[in-house]
C-alpha cells in the first residue's frame, strides 16, 4: 500500500518481494545448520526489528530469541565504531549457540565490537545473520556466516532502518532523496 513515506524515496534498492524471499532461503540454511542444536536469535534493535521478527517466524525448528540495543556514538548518515550497551541481554548465554541477528553491515564496527563482546560471556558457538552488507564491511574482518543482500554505498531506509528515527516502517529498502536529509 503506497504511503506518505515513500514519497521521500528516490529509488526501491530491494523489493518486500526480494526480502521475503531471501528470509525464506536463509531460514532453510539456518534450519538445515541448525538441525542439532537450538539458536538464541540476538536481535540488535532497534534497525534488526523487522528482520528478527521476519527470519524467526521463518525457521520451522526450535529456536529463542534475545534482544539487544546498540548505539553507535557520531552522525546520522554514518558510523563512527564507538559503540555503548543501550539495553543488554536478559539471561547468560554460556553454553548458548547464539546467531545475532543484525539488519546492516556498514563499517562492520557496530558487529566486530559486538561479537568480541557476546564471544567474551563464553557461547557454545557464535554466528552472525546480516540481511544487508555495503562494500566498506570487507574493510572490517568480522565473520559473518550469512548474508541477505550485498547492496552500493548509499543511505538506505526501510525495514528497520531509519533516518531520524522515521522510515523503518516502509516494507522495502530504499533509497532516501538527498533533498530529505540536507534540509531536515
Ligand atoms: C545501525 C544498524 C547497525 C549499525 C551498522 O544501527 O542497525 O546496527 O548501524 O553500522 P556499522 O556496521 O557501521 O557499525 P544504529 O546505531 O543506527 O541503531 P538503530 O539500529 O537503532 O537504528
Amino acid at each position: 500500500m503506497p504511503s506518505v513515506l515513500d514519497d521521500d524515496i528516490e529509488a526501491v534498492i530491494v523489493t518486500a518481494d526480494q526480502i521475503a524471499d531471501k528470509i525464506v532461503e536463509l531460514a532453510k540454511v539456518i534450519d538445515a545448520d541448525y538441525a542439532d542444536r537450538e539458536p538464541l536469535l540476538v536481535g540488535v534493535l532497534k534497525g534488526a526489528a523487522m528482520f528478527m521478527s521476519d527470519l524467526a517466524l521463518a525457521l520451522e525448528r526450535p529456536s529463542t530469541m534475545e534482544f539487544m540495543a546498540v548505539s553507535s556514538y557520531g552522525s546520522s548518515t554514518t558510523s563512527s565504531g564507538v559503540v555503548r550497551i543501550l539495553k543488554d541481554l536478559d539471561r547468560d548465554i554460556a553454553g548458548q549457540h547464539v546467531l545475532i541477528v543484525e539488519d546492516i553491515i556498514d563499517s562492520g564496527l557496530t558487529l566486530s565490537w559486538l561479537l568480541r563482546n557476546l564471544a567474551s560471556r563464553n557461547p557454545a558457538s557464535i554466528e552472525i545473520v546480516a540481511l544487508l552488507r555495503k562494500p566498506d564491511a570487507v574493510k572490517v574482518n568480522v565473520p559473518v556466516k550469512y548474508i541477505g543482500f550485498d547492496i552500493p554505498n548509499e543511505f538506505v531506509v526501510g525495514y528497520g532502518l531509519d533516518y531520524a528515527e522515521r522510515y523503518r516502517n516502509l516494507p522495502y529498502i530504499g533509497r532516501l532523496k538527498p533533498s530529505v536529509y540536507s534540509n531536515p
